[in-house]
This record gives structure tokens, C-alpha cells and sequence, in this order.
């Protein structure tokens, strides 16, 4: 080699060096939950009960319902899949889950992601085997075993937390353990989303992307009833600014079809996370859905306002009385607009394009009906069910 070749390749190999880390970095934050997750997970409807065929069942379902083809993609095994550590303190599957590796590599040959949930405390909220001082192990572990997803709940270290000295000192001790798992991860080179799980606690929305969490729970946990849901739902206003492609405001799981809700109200559920940009988990057992709630969950317009490139959270614009009405700015300039009616009789509401930033006149088109209703200008009247939620489109 010529001594000019010599510096040129010199040269070059130093660029890649300094280079690639830099862009694998961008790559990796820009492509990971660049739009909100969407999957499921198994605490909602399973909770302790989840095992590996379940999951395997669930994948099946999620393939054959056409909830993959719609963006569902992350299979997510919640608390009580841990074992036992070995001698050398790595952590073992219990007996429900006989080789997680065979079961990511099931998933996987599906086209779909695996999940899996763990604690920076000692044990996790269900009492089983949690990462404190095993956070790296744990994570090369995830890494090997083809994890794709990690959930990582609080519980365990409150106990901790309650002992610090000062709040302030909880807090940094929190954020701390949360940091560590985030090192943890991103050493192992794997892509894996980071899901925090602690409430909503310290307004986690503010400091969430910071220790790198692709998504935050914003709340405490979310259960099948109208009540619970509306009162997580309709929480969120204020928070849009936090959310963004790669870090998303997580108002908990999906309920839809876990049957405590009615039609309506899964509906207004559906619209309402849509309009929140909120990742999009399904909580029900996939394996005996009705045809409506498989319509509700893979209707291909709603989770394309949630999903939108622009990747911006909506918020609230008015309120009277249980009347409430939602707004998405998405990519083409148009809105998404939820109408919800949070009381128990029908109720009429004018839908004001002005308030909602348009001037002159609008195209309408309404989501759930999937009907265009032509050019508007000024207002339009909806009536909105009981727990009911109208879904417009307007541009
Ligand atoms: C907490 C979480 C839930 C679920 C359970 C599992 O309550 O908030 O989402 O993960 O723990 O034990």
C-alpha cells in the first residue's frame, strides 16, 4: 500500500469509527416507537394466569383476526413469568414458561415482537423475582433470549423509596434505578422499547425521556369499568406536549372486549386513546373475539390518527359539563375531532370549526361511519350517545 492510500484508508477507518456509533444511535431513537406501540399484553384479562401457550395462542389470534396486519405487533408477557435466579444469579423462567427463547423465536417467526415486564425493586407487585442489583445480567439475558419490549414497574423498590430521607431523595433514587435499566438495555445492543411503569408518579411525562423511556404509564392501573376509564382518559389533558415520536404519555392498557364496557363505551375508549397518541395494547384474550370487537380494534382510520407520522398527542379544547370535545392536529393539516359524551343520556353539541383553528369552510368526514359528510362551514350539530363518542375527520 502506498503511503498515500495508506492514510486515505487511515482515514476512512477513523470516520467509521466515529461516525457509525452516531448514526446507529439516531437510527435506533428515531426508529423505536417512532409512532406509539401498539400490541398486547397479557395483565388485563390473564393476570397471573399467563403461560406459554397462552401466549403462543395469542400470537396465533393475533395473526388470524388480521390485528397484525393492522399494527398490533408486540406480544407482551406482563408480571409472573420470573423463576428463581441461579447460582450465578441469572434469572430463570418458572415452570409456566418452560424456554422463553423457543417462545420469542415462535413469536418471532409470526412477524411479531415479544414483550416482557420486570422491577427495579426486589420483588415485582406480584411478589415475584425482581432485576435490583441484577439489572445488566437481566438485560443480557432479555437480549438473548430475543426480547423486543420491556416493561419496567415500579413496585418493588417503593418500599425502598418510602425509607429515603427526603422526597427529594426518592425521586433521584427512582430515576436513578430507571436510568440503570436504560444503560442496562442499550449495552446489550438489542433494540428494546422501554416502557416505565410507575403511576404517573413526579409527573414522570417530564423527566420520562430522559432515562429513556419510549413510553410512560401516565396513570395508576386502568380496569374494565366505564368510570375507571373515563376518569384515566379524560386525565390526559395537558400532557400532549410531552409525547412525540420515540416517547409516548401511556394511559394503560387497552379493555376493549374484556366485556365490562358496552359497545359505546369501548368506542369512546378506542377514540379516546387515539386521539392521546397513546400506544395501543390490547388487554382481552384475542383467541374468542366478537367480530365488533375486532372491528373496534383494528379499524384502520382510528389507528391511523393515532399512528400519524406528525406524531403529536391531542388534547382537550372544550368542555361543558360531561361534554367534551378532543382535537388531534395530523400530518395532511387535517384534525381528528372526538365528541364525547361522558353522561348517561344522548346529549346534542355544535361542533365549532373555528374553535378548532380552521377558518372559511371544512371538509367533514366521520370515522366510524365511514361516510364523507361534504363541505361545512361554521358548526355542525352532532348527537353523541350515552358514553358515546362521535370521531370526525375534519380538513
Ligand atoms: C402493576 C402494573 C400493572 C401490572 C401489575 C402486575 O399493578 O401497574 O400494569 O403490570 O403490576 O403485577
Amino acid at each position: 500500500m502506498t503511503f498515500r492510500n495508506w492514510w486515505k484508508s487511515a482515514l476512512l477507518t477513523m470516520l467509521a469509527v466515529c461516525l457509525v456509533p452516531i448514526w446507529a444511535t439516531q437510527v435506533f431513537s428515531q426508529t423505536l416507537a417512532a409512532t406509539p406501540p401498539m400490541g398486547w399484553n397479557s395483565w388485563n384479562h390473564f393476570h397471573r394466569t399467563i403461560d406459554d401457550k397462552i401466549v403462543r395462542t395469542q400470537a396465533d389470534a393475533m395473526v388470524s383476526s388480521g390485528m397484525r396486519d393492522a399494527g398490533y405487533i408486540y406480544v407482551n408477557i406482563d408480571d409472573t413469568w420470573e423463576g428463581e435466579r441461579d447460582a450465578q444469579g441469572n434469572i430463570q423462567t418458572n415452570s409456566k414458561f418452560p424456554d422463553m427463547k423457543a417462545l420469542a423465536d415462535y413469536v418471532h417467526s409470526k412477524g411479531l415482537k415479544l414483550g416482557i415486564y420486570s422491577s427495579p425493586g426486589a420483588k415485582t407487585c406480584a411478589g415475584y423475582e425482581g432485576s435490583l442489583g441484577h439489572e445488566e445480567q437481566d438485560a443480557t439475558t432479555y437480549a438473548a433470549w430475543g426480547i423486543d419490549y420491556l416493561k419496567y414497574d415500579l413496585c418493588g423498590l417503593r418500599t425502598q423509596l418510602k425509607a429515603a430521607p427526603t422526597p427529594e431523595a426518592a425521586h433521584k433514587m427512582m430515576v436513578d434505578a430507571y436510568i440503570k435499566m436504560r444503560d442496562a438495555l442499550r449495552k446489550t445492543g438489542r433494540p428494546i422499547v422501554y416502557s416505565l411503569c410507575q403511576y404517573g408518579n413526579d409527573a414522570v411525562w417530564r423527566w420520562g425521556t430522559d432515562v429513556g423511556g419510549n413510553l410512560w404509564h401516565t396513570t395508576g392501573d386502568i380496569t374494565d369499568k366505564y368510570d375507571r376509564m373515563a376518569e384515566i382518559g379524560f386525565s390526559q389533558a395537558g400532557l400532549a406536549r410531552f409525547a412525540g415520536p420515540g416517547h409516548w404519555n401511556d394511559p394503560d392498557m387497552l379493555e376493549v372486549g374484556n366485556g365490562g364496557m358496552n359497545p359505546e363505551e369501548y368506542r369512546q375508549h378506542m377514540s379516546l386513546w387515539a386521539i392521546l397518541a397513546a400506544p395501543l395494547l390490547a388487554g382481552n384474550d384475542l383467541t374468542t373475539m366478537s367480530p365488533e370487537t375486532v372491528a373496534l380494534l383494528t379499524n384502520r382510520e382510528v389507528i391511523a390518527i393515532d399512528r400519524d407520522s406528525l406524531g403529536k398527542q391531542g388534547d382537550r379544547v372544550t368542555a361543558e359539563g360531561p361534554l367534551e370535545i378532543w382535537a388531534k392536529p395530523l400530518s395532511d393539516g387535517s384534525k381528528a375531532v372526538g365528541v364525547f359524551n361522558r353522561h348517561t343520556t344522548a346529549l346534542s353539541i355544535p361542533v365549532d370549526f373555528k374553535q378548532l383553528g380552521f377558518k372559511g369552510s371544512v371538509q367533514v368526514r366521520d370515522i366510524w361511519q365511514a361516510r364523507d359528510l361534504g363541505t361545512m362551514k361554521d358548526s355542525y350539530t352532532v348527537t353523541v350517545p350515552p358514553h358515546g363518542v362521535v370521531l370526525l375527520r375534519v380538513k
